[in-house]
Order: C-alpha cells, then structure tokens, then sequence
C-alpha cells in the first residue's frame, strides 16, 4: 500500500470553542487508484487534503493520527524533511478555488515552471522546457505558456493548475473541488484528462467532491464524509448500488434521474454544528433508521461485505 492513512483527528481552535472537523480518519491507497472523498459543505474534506500536505492553517490541532506513505511516516517527519522530500515531489495538492488565483501579472508558463527553478535549482530554459512539455501533457498548446490568466477560459486555467500539481512528479495528487466552479461540458473534459494522466503516469488521486455522480466517474473507490467521518468506504460500484449507510443511501436519492418520474428527495434536517455536535452518532437527528444506542454512543466501523460503514445497524 502507498498510503496508509490512520485515525486522523483534526480541531480547529475558534472563539467558539474547539471544532471538531475531523475524527479518525483511516483510508488507503494504492498505487494508480482514485479514491473520491464524497460530502457536504463543511464535512472535512479540504481539511483532510491539508492535513496530507501538512498545510493545515496555524489553528488547527492534529490531535491523532499516523500517515504512512512507502513506509515513511510522514506526520513525524520534521519540517524540513518533508518539504524537500514530499510536499509537491510525492504528493501534491491542486487547491480549492486554485484556477482563481493565478498570479495576474505573470506568464502562466513561468507560474508552471517556477517549482523547478525553485525547489529543484533548474536552469530557467531547461525549466521552460519541461513547462511546455507539462502543458501539453494536460492538453494545452506550448503556446500557452506565454498567455497570461487572464487571457485563458475557466477550462484552460484549471489545466495549468493541474500542470502545477504534476511538474515534481508526484505519485499522489489531491485534488479539492477541482471542476466545480467549471460548466458541465468543461467538467467532463476534464475528468477525461485526469483519467488519461492517472492511466499514463500510474498517478493515484484522492479526489475531493461534494458531487457523488461526479466522483463515482473517475474513482475506483469511493469514500462518503459525515461531519468529519468517514461513514462509509468501499469499491465505487458497491457504494453507489449497494450503499450501506443511511447518508450514503440518502444521498444517492438526492440525485436528480430524468428516467424516473420522481422528485429527488432532500436530506432532511442540516448538518451538525461541528463545536457541539449530536452525541453519539451524528447523524442520529437525520437518520431515518436511529436507533436507541444512535443517541448514546459512538458508532464504531463494521464491515460489510465490501464496505467498510460507521454505524450502529451493522452491529452484530
Ligand atoms: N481555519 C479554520 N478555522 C476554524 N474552522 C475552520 C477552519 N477551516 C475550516 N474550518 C471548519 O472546519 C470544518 C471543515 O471544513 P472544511 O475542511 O473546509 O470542509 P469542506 O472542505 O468539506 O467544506 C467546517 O466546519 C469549517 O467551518
Ligand atoms: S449509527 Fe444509528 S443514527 Fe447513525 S447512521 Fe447508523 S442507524 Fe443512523
Ligand atoms: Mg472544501
């Protein structure tokens, strides 16, 4: 396994008190595999892809938590051996809302090339170089590489985001909402890039969506996010046919079908506040199937054939 992630609990300090945006997070991932990391607003996600960064903002608490990548425990590494030996090089990150800030007064093939004058001391033309090849390996024309952000569509400057996210040549690429700012048309296409790089370069994604019709197009597993849990985890086709947990089911019936003469249904009640969340399971005040023990205690992961779930009617 290339990483292994274990029991990742993440707080942030508010003037609230503390919020708990992640509790013990496990999942891992092979090498070429996407796994898509499905929820709400607010659920833990962006949380989670900078806790692997280890760019999580100057509030926040890593309480718990053991990230093995090709058996280097990246979480007990100091600083500044993760920065010259991982971040950016092993796994890199491609940020929410990324395509929106380019640098405006500079040429986006020097944005693409700057890692390798940076980290990596190249030459500027050998740099240049391998910019031009990284733009056209995201399907751009070398001529880009003189345009400015400005001069680019929402389409082309999410491919040079995601040419910035390739230049180290990462074997993990976290990608956060990385279409949902693009039309529908846009987002396909670049869902088809990411399958042609992920088949080509063997790249494994971790891929951030609150869309889970989005996420099950390009993931060979699929994880479902409840205020910062993962409630459910297995292979995409099980998740999505044969769904275990009472959000995930929820949440399939939320897609809109244009074959079925039915409305989509909504998910009742809103997520949790994350400083006083529900005891016992989260989701319990939503849950059409709570239980007694739902209100008391925590709900521990089962597994259930292919999935591994976090609730109570797996109990046995
Ligand atoms: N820097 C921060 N300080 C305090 N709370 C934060 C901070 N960043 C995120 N949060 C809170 O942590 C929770 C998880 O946020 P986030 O990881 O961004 O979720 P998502 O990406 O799924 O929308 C949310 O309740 C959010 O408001
Ligand atoms: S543990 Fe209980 S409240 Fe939580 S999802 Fe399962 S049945 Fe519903
Ligand atoms: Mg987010």
């Amino acid at each position: 396994m290339m990483l292994e992630l274990k029991d990742l609990t993440v707080n942030y300090l508010t003037d609230r008190g503390r919020l708990k945006a992640l509790n013990k997070v496990s999942f891992s991932l092979s090498e070429g595999e996407a796994l898509g990391v499905v929820g709400e607003s607010g659920s833990g996600k962006t949380t989670l892809g900078l806790s692997l960064m280890r760019l999580l903002p100057k509030n926040a608490e890593l309480l718990e938590g053991k990230a093995i990548f090709n058996g280097l425990d990246i979480f007990g590494l100091l600083e500044e051996e993760f920065r010259r030996k991982i971040r950016w090089k092993k796994i890199s990150m491609v940020f929410q809302g990324a395509m929106n800030s380019l640098n405006p007064v500079i040429k986006v093939g020097h944005q693409v090339a700057e890692p390798l004058i940076e980290h990596e001391n190249l030459p500027k033309p050998e740099a240049y170089r391998r910019a031009e090849e990284a733009l056209e390996q995201v399907g751009l024309n070398r001529q880009v590489f003189h345009c400015y952000p400005h001069e680019l569509s929402g389409g082309m400057k999410q491919r040079i985001v995601i040419a910035m996210a390739l230049i180290l040549s990462p074997k993990i690429v976290i990608l956060d909402e990385p279409t949902s700012a693009l039309d529908v048309s846009i987002q396909a296409q670049i869902i088809n890039l990411l399958k042609k790089l992920k088949w080509e370069l063997s790249l494994s994604f971790i891929f951030i969506t609150h869309d889970i019709s989005l996420a099950s197009d390009i993931s060979d597993r699929i994880a479902v996010v409840y205020a910062g849990e993962i409630v459910e985890i297995g292979p995409s086709e099980d998740v999505l046919l044969n769904p275990k947990h009472p959000y995930t089911k929820e949440l399939l019936e939320s897609i809109p079908r244009i074959t079925l003469d039915k409305l989509p249904s909504f998910i009742a009640g809103s997520p949790p506040d994350m400083v006083d969340p529900p005891k016992g399971c989260k989701f319990h005040p939503r849950c059409p199937e709570v239980m007694d023990i739902c209100y008391r205690e925590e709900p521990k992961d089962f597994t259930v054939s292919k999935q591994r779930v976090r609730c109570w009617l797996y109990n046995d």
